[in-house]
């Protein structure tokens, strides 16, 4: 049955305390379980994909606790995960399938891994290929492009490797290849990706060094346990930023989002379209910083959209379509060609979906094109699966002047279980 959303609403007010980042609770998770000794992670997400992360860890012999939104692991080293007698299944969840493949390329056992459908046409040798040239003997369909993936960890030697694409999943499991790995390990980013793996060897304890857009890490380094405060996902307040900004009447206040360099897009962008954002920031911390932001609604016009800024704000790109379809002109999202082997291909679901509620937009080769200012109306619409489509378009909704039903809603408790609480909160 497809979900009625909420419509023609007249002003979204109050506050919101975002939930855990998707990214950092994944990677709390992994480097809890090879660290020595107990890691407790504060404000951990309860979404679907990181319990798969979770789901996996125990599976390979890791004690890991739960208390509501704190985790408690008790990691035993690289060495004290353990050869799984079941299947790995990651879910939805492409960052728990290929860091996990750099972190088994060194285990001295075999593994299976498989997901649901999205996964499983999700392309994968931009990993196994790179933890081929470590040493690792990686099997799987269409030549290891697909899952199922089979992997048999062996001794790995540090290799130096330059990206093709942008990407912070690659990147991280060739660094956790690497710590595991004899030698030095080079990656080389083409554009700086988000940089949560190397903050968090860090605070366990292990070094890496940057010099521009190469990050060196040596292997054979022991991390130790530690306590890690997960800050609000900026990906998921990038939500309740664009509808503040766009539904007239609006003032929301959202507390403790990770405000990291590296993930910050979104505000450059909605600020140079001019939207109205003030941020109060909590901390400066070495670790992840945060703060605290609040949105009111204003005027906003089209933009261009392009280059370096695109790694930066990639999983906002379908609320920013959103966005820009309340902007007065044209806006142009491009050299986002990734957006096409995300959880859909989100050129095509983004503009597919918001051209059924009356949005002018059209695809392009890597990226879109949208014109506005246009008026909303409504319609059955579908999330495809993907969680940030259906999130998208039940913000969409609030602007519709009809009604909007949202087919495959469940897919938004992958990364967002209270998003409907907290939009109901602010009507
Ligand atoms: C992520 C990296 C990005 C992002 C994904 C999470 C991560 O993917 O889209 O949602 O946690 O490293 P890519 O590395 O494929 O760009």
């Amino acid at each position: 049955m497809p979900k009625k959303l909420v419509t023609k609403v007249e002003g979204l007010n109050g506050e919101i305390a975002i939930p855990g980042d998707k990214s950092i609770s994944h990677r709390s998770i992994m480097f809890g379980s090879i660290a020595d000794g107990k890691t407790v992670v504060t404000n951990f997400l309860l979404g679907e994909d990181c319990l798969s992360t979770i789901d996996c860890f125990k599976k390979m012999g890791v004690m890991i606790e739960r208390q509501e939104e704190k985790v408690i692991i008790h990691g035993n080293g690289f060495e004290g995960l353990n050869e799984p007698s079941e299947i790995l299944d990651v879910g939805n969840s492409g960052t728990t399938i290929r860091l996990l493949l750099g972190i088994l390329a060194a285990r001295p056992f075999h593994s299976v891994l498989i997901g649901d459908q999205s996964i499983g046409k999700r392309p994968m040798t931009r990993v196994t290929k790179p933890l081929q040239l470590f040493g690792a003997a990686i099997n799987g369909r269409k030549n290891g492009e697909f899952t199922p993936l089979s992997i048999k960890g062996g001794n790995l030697k540090g290799i130096e490797y330059e990206l093709p694409v942008a990407s912070a999943q690659v990147k991280s499991s060739l660094l956790f290849a690497g710590l595991q790995a004899s030698g030095t390990t080079t990656v080389i980013e083409p554009v700086k990706t988000r940089d949560h793996t190397e903050r968090m060897i860090k605070q366990f304890g292990g070094e890496v060094e940057k010099t521009g857009t190469a990050i060196r890490i040596k292997g054979g380094q022991k991390l130790t346990g530690t306590s890690i405060h997960v800050p609000g996902d900026i990906s998921s307040a990038a939500f309740f930023l664009v509808a503040g900004a766009i539904v007239p009447g609006s003032e929301i206040k959202l507390t403790n989002v990770g405000l990291n360099p590296t993930r910050t897009g979104i505000i450059d962008i909605m600020k140079e379209m001019g939207a109205k954002i003030t941020i109060k920031q909590l901390t400066e911390d070495e670790f992840e910083p945060r703060g605290d932001i609040v949105i009111q609604s204003s005027a906003l016009k089209g933009m261009t959209i392009a280059g370096e800024i695109i790694p930066k704000l990639i999983d906002e790109i379908p609320i920013i379509a959103l966005l820009a379809t309340q902007a007065e002109g044209v806006t142009v999202i491009k050299d986002a060609h990734e957006l096409k082997v995300k959880e859909t291909n989100r050129i095509d679901t983004v503009v597919a979906e918001l051209t059924k509620l009356g949005a002018t937009i059209e695809a392009t080769e890597d990226g879109m094109i949208i014109y506005g200012k246009t008026e909303l109306i409504g319609g059955t619409v579908s999330s495809h699966g993907d969680h940030r489509i259906g999130m998208m378009l039940s913000v969409a909704a609030t602007l519709c002047k009809e009604d909007v039903y949202l087919e495959n809603e469940e897919a938004i408790y992958v990364s967002y279980p209270t998003f409907f609480t907290h939009l109901q909160s602010l009507i």
